[in-house]
C-alpha cells in the first residue's frame, strides 16, 4: 500500500541510535520496511567492522538485504530465543500500542517479536498518535479463502475493508501466501477490545495491531532522537 514519504536522513538517525542499544553476541530480529532496511544496512556496516551478530529477518525482502550486507541470517526454525527484536511501525501511541503492517511483513515481524527480549521501534514523529487508528487503517491478513466473509465481518464490526492490491490490480500477496484487508475503524477508544474481536473471524491469520508489545521506541526528532519507553 502506498506511504507517505520519509526524510532518509531521519530513518538513519534512528538507525544509528539503534545501534548503539546492540552487543557482540546478540541474535537479533531484522524488522521490515522503509526504516527497519535503514537499520538492517547500518548494521552490516558494522558487521563488515567486525561486530558479531546473528539475525533473523521478518520478510524475504530483509533477508535478502541482510545477505547483501553480509549479515549471518539464521533460519527461524533453529532460533529459540531473540536478544532484540528492531521494527517500524506505522502509528504508534502513547501506551507504546502499534500499528504495523503497511509494508505487508505483520505476521512474521509479530511472530520474531514474540520471541525477542526486548522489542525496539524506530520511527519518525509524525507516526505518534493520541489514538491508533487516525492516521492509517488497520492492515488485516487473511487467508484468501476467507477473504470476503472476513471483509463482511469487519464491516459489522465498523470498519471498512479493502483488499490491498499490487499495482497491476492483483491482490498483494504476503510472504505468507495471503492477502491483507486494511481496514479503516478510525481513531480507537478501545484497540484491545476491537483486536480480541477481529481475532475471531474465520480466516484472519494476524492484525496490524501489535499492543503490550514493543519496550523502546525511538524517534527521530530535529537533530535527536527521543527515548519513549513502556510504563509497566
Ligand atoms: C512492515 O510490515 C511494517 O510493519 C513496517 O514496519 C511499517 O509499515 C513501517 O514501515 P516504514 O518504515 O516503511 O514506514
Amino acid at each position: 500500500m502506498s506511504t507517505a514519504a520519509l526524510d532518509p536522513a531521519d530513518l538513519d538517525r534512528v538507525a544509528v541510535a539503534a545501534l548503539a542499544r546492540i552487543d557482540s553476541g546478540m541474535l537479533l530480529g531484522l524488522g521490515s520496511g522503509r526504516t527497519a532496511e535503514a537499520f538492517i544496512q547500518r548494521l552490516g556496516e558494522r558487521v563488515r567492522g567486525g561486530l558479531q551478530i546473528q539475525g533473523v529477518a521478518t520478510s524475504e525482502r530483509s533477508a535478502a538485504l541482510a545477505r547483501r550486507e553480509n549479515i549471518p541470517i539464521l533460519p527461524f526454525e533453529e532460533v529459540e530465543r531473540l536478544d532484540v527484536a528492531v521494527d517500524g511501525a506505522d502509528e504508534v501511541a502513547p501506551d507504546l500500542g502499534l500499528i504495523k503492517g503497511l509494508g505487508g511483513a505483520l505476521l512474521r515481524e509479530r511472530v520474531v517479536a514474540y520471541e525477542a527480549a526486548r522489542f525496539i521501534i524506530l520511527v519518525t514523529p509524525e507516526k505518534l498518535v493520541e489514538k491508533l487508528g487516525s492516521r492509517v487503517p488497520v492492515p488485516i491478513e487473511v487467508v484468501p479463502f476467507a477473504s470476503a466473509s472476513a471483509a463482511r465481518h469487519l464491516a459489522a464490526l465498523g470498519g471498512k475493508p479493502a483488499v490491498r492490491k499490487n499495482a497491476d490490480g492483483y491482490p498483494y500477496q504476503t510472504d505468507n501466501h495471503n492477502w491483507i484487508l486494511d481496514t479503516a475503524f478510525g481513531p480507537m477508544d478501545a484497540p484491545a477490545a476491537l483486536d480480541a474481536r477481529i481475532r475471531k473471524i474465520p480466516g484472519v491469520m494476524d492484525t496490524g495491531l501489535f499492543l503490550d508489545m514493543a519496550t523502546l521506541v525511538l524517534v527521530a526528532e530535529a537533530g535527536a532522537v527521543r527515548e519513549l519507553h513502556r510504563q509497566r
